[in-house]
């Protein structure tokens, strides 16, 4: 849904009840045990949580947004960070001339495409990924298939109205178009994406029935 992405108003809508805070940034980050000499791809950065963390021990980070809006959010982060770059793109236009990355990570950003979407784009950033560079994905992981959401969705939204306790309200109407119109999918599929373009999984988790991650390692 690149078009929402676009407008003004919906990236501030998203940044105001969905932004992370730092203690849930460092906490993702940690897993890459990122140090200065890493490479650091954020795909789908929005505005550059991500990035602006990482930046403290990397020197070079790459943010990668469809969105112009959430871009100049980002940059103003990043002010004075000269390893530091934004690139407005699509996922599945991404073009990259530069170094290897050894660090990537896409936080609620790779359920925009849909299931055969995700493993062409894997496919096509895989060859800019050095054996051995770690990939960090968290999204909606369904702990069940997709095709049973449906049947699930009751369960699921009981469980969710608990998981965001008060913010609930504020966030039901979005997180039932997320799971009905986007294209969160089941944990096989994920990881059945990331395995086709050459990465094995080394870690997983899961916070929810309906959120989760893995931890992927690029293969020689
Ligand atoms: C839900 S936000 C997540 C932002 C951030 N990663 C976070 O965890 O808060 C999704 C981001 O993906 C970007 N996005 C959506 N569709 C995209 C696409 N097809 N190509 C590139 N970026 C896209 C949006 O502009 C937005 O910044």
């Amino acid at each position: 849904m690149p078009d929402d992405w676009r407008s003004e108003g919906f990236v501030s809508h998203y940044n105001r009840l969905y932004g992370p805070g730092r203690a849930e940034v460092a906490a993702y980050l940690a897993r890459l045990r990122l140090v200065p000499g890493d490479v650091f791809v954020d795909f789908g950065c929005g505005q550059g949580d991500m990035l602006a963390v990482a930046a403290e021990t990397v020197q070079t980070v790459v943010g990668v947004d469809v969105s112009p809006q959430q871009l100049a959010l980002a940059r103003e982060r990043l002010e004075g960070r000269s390893g530091a770059r934004l690139i407005e793109s699509a996922f599945l236009d991404f073009r990259w001339d530069g170094e290897p990355f050894t660090k990537g990570a896409a936080r609620k950003a790779l359920h925009h495409l849909d299931d055969q979407q995700k493993g062409e784009f894997l496919r096509q950033v895989a060859p800019h990924f050095a054996p051995g560079a770690l990939f960090i994905l968290e999204d909606g992981v369904f702990d069940f298939d997709r095709a049973e959401l449906e049947a699930r969705m009751p369960a699921v939204l009981e469980e969710a109205a608990v998981y965001y306790q008060d913010a609930w309200e504020a966030k039901r109407k979005d997180f039932v178009e997320c799971l009905r119109h986007e294209f969160p999918t089941g944990r096989n599929a994920w990881e059945g994406a990331f395995a086709g373009a050459g990465f094995e999984i080394v870690d997983r988790w899961q916070a929810s029935s309906f959120y989760g991650g893995l931890l992927a390692r690029k293969t020689p």
